[in-house]
């Protein structure tokens, strides 16, 4: 385990059980950064785990980087359910979030009951993610009070892409008061935790330090008290990755390499030798 973990429980550290909302509070109260990645299958989430990483989102981002559509509305409860699931097989140690998709939560209370209760029953979620500030507030409360964990998101919703006209920086200006309101708001209705997307460093260094739940930034500075980054685009999968990435490996280079490689081999007849053949 790199350095950073000796100084950070929550990465790294208490393997053998799953990281819990109770361990996220309390590494708060010690001002201890985590990361957070999203996963969407067995095999990446076991290799995140093993790594350390306290927190895993099956993200509606799946929409895009999964099944390839160009914004995050069409992905349905269905398709993430198969995903969380499968995330959760992949892991041992991570709480696993499940994004509540749109079009699933908004309609009612009730509705986001049915959402969120499919995720914890069919896939074994730990905790339910939803967007959005004060509208929101009585799915959140009807969840808490269902015993299923909340994390909010705001800032950049991506679920609300058309009414922005566009992935633009949120909270700039006036609208960081409403953002800093809604803020208070959902830790008041019991959120655990926030996502924090695309709104000035300002903004969100005031919101972690206004908020005793922990804000989850993704490009909203170095202030928040964990980050969260699309795993496809912090390992150079991504065509067109958004300024707060940064690149951490060249998966994309590195997969054509290899593919490439064994092309070549299968036109050569270099492979298979004897070594990977049945006598
Ligand atoms: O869907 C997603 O991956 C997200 C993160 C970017 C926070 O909501």
């Amino acid at each position: 385990m790199s350095s950073a973990s000796s100084v950070s429980a929550l990465y790294g550290g208490n393997a053998g059980r799953r990281v819990t909302v109770r361990d996220i509070g309390a590494a708060k109260a010690r001002h201890e950064r985590w990361p957070m990645v999203t996963a969407y299958d067995a095999m990446t989430a076991r290799v995140f785990d093993e790594a350390g990483i306290p927190v895993m989102l099956v993200g509606d981002s799946a929409a895009m980087v999964v099944f390839g559509y160009d914004s995050t509305l069409p992905v349905t409860v269905d398709d993430l359910i198969s995903l969380t699931a499968a995330v959760v097989r992949g892991s041992s140690r991570a709480m696993v979030v499940a994004d509540l998709p749109f079009g699933s939560y908004q309609a009612s209370p009730q509705q986001a009951l049915e959402s969120a209760t499919r995720f914890m029953k069919e896939a074994g979620a730990h905790a339910v993610k939803l967007e959005g500030g004060t509208r929101v507030l009585p799915q959140i409360e009807t969840l808490v009070s269902a015993g299923i964990p909340v994390m909010g998101h705001l800032g950049l919703t991506p679920q609300s892409v058309n009414v922005f006209g566009g992935y633009r920086v949120q909270g700039r200006g006036q609208s960081g008061e409403e953002l800093m309101a809604d803020a208070k708001a959902l830790e008041h209705a019991g959120a655990f935790s926030l996502v924090l997307e695309c709104v000035p460093t300002d903004l969100a260094n005031r919101v972690t330090t206004a908020l005793s739940i922990p804000t989850i930034g993704i490009g909203a500075g170095p202030g928040t008290d964990a980050q969260v980054l699309v795993w496809q685009d912090l390992m150079g999968l991504t065509e067109h990755p958004a300024k707060f990435v940064k690149k951490y490996a060249d998966l994309a280079g590195e997969m054509h390499r290899a593919v490439r490689t064994f092309a070549d081999e299968v036109v050569t007849g270099a492979f298979p030798t004897a070594e990977h053949s049945y006598s």
